[in-house]
């Protein structure tokens, strides 16, 4: 059994439209899985509803997290479970530094394993294993006592992004379209992010529709996603066939008409 199983997930949007239509998907610890599609193909919205937003409804399916259902849980319940999404478009938290998000979320996460009692990352350890991440991570000092994503650059988002990933140990991360308006360093180090991070403890899913991350990112599963669900599922080579073909010949009749 997968760490993370999602079964024939169909996810709506709030006037009812289903953009998610019948996902079956299984990611483990220890793999990598990268999900391919089209602009508006629904892969954010799947996304979105993996980590429980509240603007997408779970119409029919089951998402499963070491066995046990999460689709009436809300999100922080969820990322306490292991679950991490960073998001394609990550908001700015004027008046809160990288450094109080972390702790914070590190913190709420440690709460959640005491079974609930409060159990502070002593402040000494916290500054050690921020800054060995943020050096490992090539993440600038500056960063750290700035506002989260306030006037970050979409480089910074993202390098912040993968520090969190990386301090909070979640079991399953999902990386919405991380390398979208990355620099080529950027990417890199998204990309050894989530090698240096995908381990026993942990398993990935990389959301893009470009090839260009799997450069660095060799990924042990890669399915493409059209029109909501996901029509083939390979290894490494079905990305290097999308690179060639295009979603063209994987789109079902009636979208290729439209
Ligand atoms: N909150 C929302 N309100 C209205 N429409 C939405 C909302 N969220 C998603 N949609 C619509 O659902 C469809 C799928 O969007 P989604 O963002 O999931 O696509 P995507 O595959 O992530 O695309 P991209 O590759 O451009 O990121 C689109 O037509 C989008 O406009
Ligand atoms: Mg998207």
């Amino acid at each position: 059994m997968a760490f993370l199983e999602i079964k024939n997930l169909h996810v709506a949007l709030e006037d009812g439209t289903e953009i998610v239509k019948g996902v079956d998907l299984e990611v483990d610890l220890n793999e990598k899985h990268a999900v391919m599609g089209p602009n508006g193909s629904g892969k954010s919205t799947l996304a979105y509803a993996l980590m429980g937003h509240p603007s997408y409804e779970i119409t029919e399916g089951e998402i499963l997290l070491d066995g046990a259902s999460i689709v009436e849980e809300a999100a922080d319940v969820r990322a306490q479970r292991g679950l991490f999404l960073a998001f394609q478009y990550p908001h700015a938290i004027p008046g809160v530094t990288v450094t109080s998000f972390l702790r914070s979320a590190i913190n709420a996460i440690r709460k959640a394993k005491a079974g609930g009692q409060d159990d502070p990352i002593p402040v000494k350890e916290f500054r050690t294993e921020i800054l060995a991440a943020m050096e490992r991570l090539k993440v600038p000092r500056e960063l750290a006592s700035r506002y989260l994503n306030d006037g970050f650059s979409g480089g910074e988002k993202k390098r912040v992004e993968i520090l969190q990933m990386a301090l909070l140990q979640p079991k399953i991360a999902i990386l919405d379209e991380t390398d979208s308006g990355l620099d080529i360093d950027a990417l890199r180090i998204v990309a050894n992010g989530v090698n240096e991070l995908v381990s026993s403890e942990m398993g990935a899913l990389v959301i893009t529709h470009y090839q260009r991350i799997l450069n660095y990112v060799t990924p042990d599963h890669v399915h493409v996603f059209v029109g909501g669900r996901i029509v083939e599922s390979g290894g490494p080579e079905l990305a290097h066939r999308l690179e060639t073909d295009g979603y063209e010949a994987f789109m079902p009749p009636e979208e290729k008409a439209a």
